[in-house]
């Protein structure tokens, strides 16, 4: 079993809604879950709106998520996503600690920027290798390739960005992810998310 961590300081980076797109990537492929660990819910209520019972989104928190690993371990989930919560809660380190690679969403952003210490130092206090993904990026916006210039020298990104896009947050709405829209609705999205996951599991 592969786990993977969507791991900000920022809130609203993208960690819940990157989880839930490469989570239903992942899971037309392979044996899925992912567990929530933020207290705000997002992914349950996702789950909760969609009717295919697949990715199995699972509660858990700092205390219990090894045994809530094991579990899934023993199922045969071979993608696990780890839904972190924002700003560096106690036990953020625990969560982390969990993962074979930790996945930071990054808006190229002064605000996003500008908090990214603060989640490096805990990902290397768990000592788990991690690279960017870099989302919400408007197009033609000059500022992506200099954010992007930054991230490189700290670690890898990921070659496909999510753009900003409608299908990415509309999908959420039905229970759904972008690839599971039609192809005018979610083509774009859809295809940025695939990419995104191939690349990631080319890291693992
Ligand atoms: N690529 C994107 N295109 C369009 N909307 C997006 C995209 N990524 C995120 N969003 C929207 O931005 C908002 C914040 O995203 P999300 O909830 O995934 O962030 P988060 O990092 O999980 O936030 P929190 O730290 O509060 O848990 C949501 O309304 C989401 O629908
Ligand atoms: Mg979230």
């Amino acid at each position: 079993m592969k786990v993977i961590a969507m791991f900000s300081q920022k809130g609203g980076s993208g960690k819940s809604t990157a989880s839930i797109h490469i989570g239903v990537s992942a899971a037309q492929r392979y044996k899925t879950a992912m567990l929530d660990a933020d207290r705000q819910g997002t992914l349950t209520a996702w789950a909760e709106c969609r009717e295919s019972p697949e990715p199995a989104v699972v509660p858990a928190t700092s205390a219990n998520i090894r045994e809530v690993l094991a579990a899934a371990k023993a199922e045969g989930v071979e993608i696990l996503i780890v839904d972190c919560p924002p700003h560096i809660v106690a036990g953020a380190v625990e969560l982390v600690s969990v993962a074979d690679l930790v996945v930071v969403p990054v808006q190229p952003t002064f605000p996003d920027m500008k908090a990214l210490p603060q989640a490096l130092s805990v990902i290397q206090a768990a000592g788990k290798p991690f690279v960017f993904l870099v989302n919400l990026v408007k197009q033609k916006a000059p500022e992506t390739a200099a954010a992007v210039e930054t991230l490189q020298a700290v670690a890898p990104v990921c070659p496909t960005y999510f753009h900003d896009r409608r299908a990415f947050s509309r999908s959420l709405m039905s229970g759904r992810a972008a690839t599971e829209f039609n192809k005018k609705e979610g083509g774009a999205a859809a295809e940025e998310a695939r990419q995104v996951f191939s690349w990631l599991m080319e890291k693992l």
